[in-house]
């Protein structure tokens, strides 16, 4: 005979009176989950409706209308005469949940059981993430955003409404993206960036963040040797590990990339990532002298090089220095691309550049490594490039970013003076500020989020520690007046630090 489940079952159940969800409702839901979890065994006996009812204080119509929803559901069966069972078939699941269960609280290895079932790759590259910065809805000094208050938004919305309608949506459309965004880009980057390239060269991708975990399983095996700028971004640290290569942090100093430093420490690597128009976070360019030498570096490894073009068209008053891949004679830059500075983020759209010998390789294997972009986005991109929207936009966000960083300077000069040096930049909305003291950037960076203020640690960009200490500070989006007002506000944060210091 079956065993009831009579006792543990009912001191297990606990109804409230006082919610807005019905006793019946949460009768069921109790008594489906312990079936589910195998709290109720396969083959026990449930009480008796009645018996259940007095228990509980409830009406026996209740528990009726439980027990018949829960047989109907098949998680019980009802035998006449006998009352109502759990149903033998969760008997598999209910054992491998036992089981589970068992290795979890036998399991004395704290990586294990912090991380169940996780590769170990993953859990090693999880603990090479940056501590989050507390959650902020404050966009004052965040480094991602860029001038959005001056984006056209309502003739976007109009060209993106057009092209839903217009775009055929009824197939799979090609992950290498649509011909018409991908001959915009290569005409924008002609005449922007004065790069030669065909449209057949540009691929399409979700971002920078997705062309660069496209390229580590294009030109990496595990185990690869990659350099990169340190500090750098992680954007281009996180694509590249999804292939677990050993990484080479280099140095980076006024003049960008140190490729002396790099053949130092390792001469036969594989791919090098950098950011030549603006260094991210230091906001230097690198030199003509060693954007050759880094070419010359990458002929004699047979190497490939990666030139994250991030914001290269956010350029101030100078002429931009030619790219890596228009220096390069033997054709080994790939140069990625991004709308989430130029435009914004959200837009999720971004590109990279290969040279014509590879194009043949990577449109084999496109349509299976990488997913395709929504093919209406990208068509609304095309007509806005081509209809020369993006030039106009390009050109109201510069003369902002030069207003923007003049304030950001001055402020610095007049409130954090004591506490901060900036780096001179030429390009773009963040700018690197050195302490003068020795404060820890996390404390710094926490304290100025009390005010609403984001700042992020010039440790997040680090894959290995540096010796200086400081905050990146971006402009895109905050306002002269705001930048005023936030640069005082972390004036008092400093002085409240050093205060607790002393
Ligand atoms: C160095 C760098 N590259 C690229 C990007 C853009 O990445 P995505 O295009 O995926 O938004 C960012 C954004 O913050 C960045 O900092």
């Amino acid at each position: 005979m079956a065993k009831s489940s009579g006792g543990s079952l009912l001191s297990s159940i606990v109804l409230q009176r006082d919610t807005k969800q019905s006793l019946q409702y949460q009768l069921y839901c109790q008594l489906r989950d312990m079936i589910l979890n195998g709290q109720l065994m396969t083959s026990e006996r449930l009480p008796a409706s009645r018996v259940l009812a007095t228990e509980l204080g409830i009406s026996r119509t209740t528990v009726i209308n439980v027990y018949d929803r829960l047989t109907s559901e098949e998680l019980l069966v009802s035998k006449t005469g006998s009352g109502s069972f759990v149903n033998d078939v969760f008997a598999q699941q209910q054992r491998s949940i036992a089981t589970n269960l068992e290795d979890q609280a036998t399991n004395t290895d704290p990586k294990n059981s912090e991380h169940p079932l996780l590769s170990k790759s993953f859990i090693r590259k999880s603990k090479l993430q940056p501590k989050p910065i507390q959650h902020s809805t404050s966009q004052t000094f965040s480094t991602a955003m860029p001038a959005i208050d001056v984006f056209p938004l309502a003739l976007w919305s109009r060209i993106v409404a057009r092209h839903s309608r217009l775009t055929n949506l009824t197939g799979y459309n090609s992950s290498k993206g649509s011909k018409a965004l991908r001959q915009a880009i290569a005409s924008h980057l002609h005449a922007d960036r004065g790069m030669q390239c065909n449209y057949q060269q540009v691929y399409i991708t979700s971002g920078a963040h997705q062309a660069f975990s496209f390229l580590a399983q294009l030109l990496l095996d595990p185990g690869d040797k990659v350099w990169i700028e340190n500090p750098g971004s992680r954007v281009a640290l996180n694509g590249l590990s999804q292939i677990d290569p050993e990484l080479v942090p280099v140095p980076v100093d006024d003049q960008g990339f140190d490729v002396k430093a790099a053949l130092a420490l390792c001469a036969d690597f594989k791919v090098a990532t950098v950011t030549p128009s603006h260094q991210q976070p230091r906001g230097v360019l690198l030199s003509l002298a060693r954007r050759l030498a880094l070419i010359e570096a990458a002929d004699s490894a047979n190497a490939w090089i990666i030139e994250d073009d991030y914001d290269g068209e956010l350029f101030y008053n100078h002429e931009p220095l030619p790219t890596l891949f228009s220096l390069s004679n033997s054709q080994r830059v790939i140069t990625v691309g991004t709308f989430s500075k130029t435009l914004f983020p959200a837009l999720r759209i971004g590109y990279f550049v290969a040279p014509m010998h590879l194009v043949a390789s990577i449109d084999k294997v496109i349509n299976s490594f990488l997913p395709a972009v929504p093919l209406p986005m990208q068509e609304a991109l095309a007509e806005f490039i081509r209809d020369g929207h993006f030039a106009t936009h390009i050109r109201r966000s510069k003369k902002l970013y030069i207003a923007r960083y003049q304030a950001i300077l001055s402020s610095i000069e007049l409130h954090l003076s004591d506490y901060l040096t900036p780096i001179p930049t030429t390009t773009g909305f963040q700018l690197l500020a050195l302490f003068k003291q020795p404060f820890d950037e996390q404390e710094v960076a926490s304290a100025a989020l009390q005010y609403n203020v984001l700042v992020r640690p010039l440790g997040n960009y680090c894959s290995k520690a540096v010796t200086e200490r400081g905050i990146a500070l971006g402009y895109g989006c905050t306002s002269v007046v705001e930048i005023n007002s936030a640069i005082e506000k972390l004036s008092l944060v400093f002085k409240q630090l050093l205060a607790k210091q002393q």
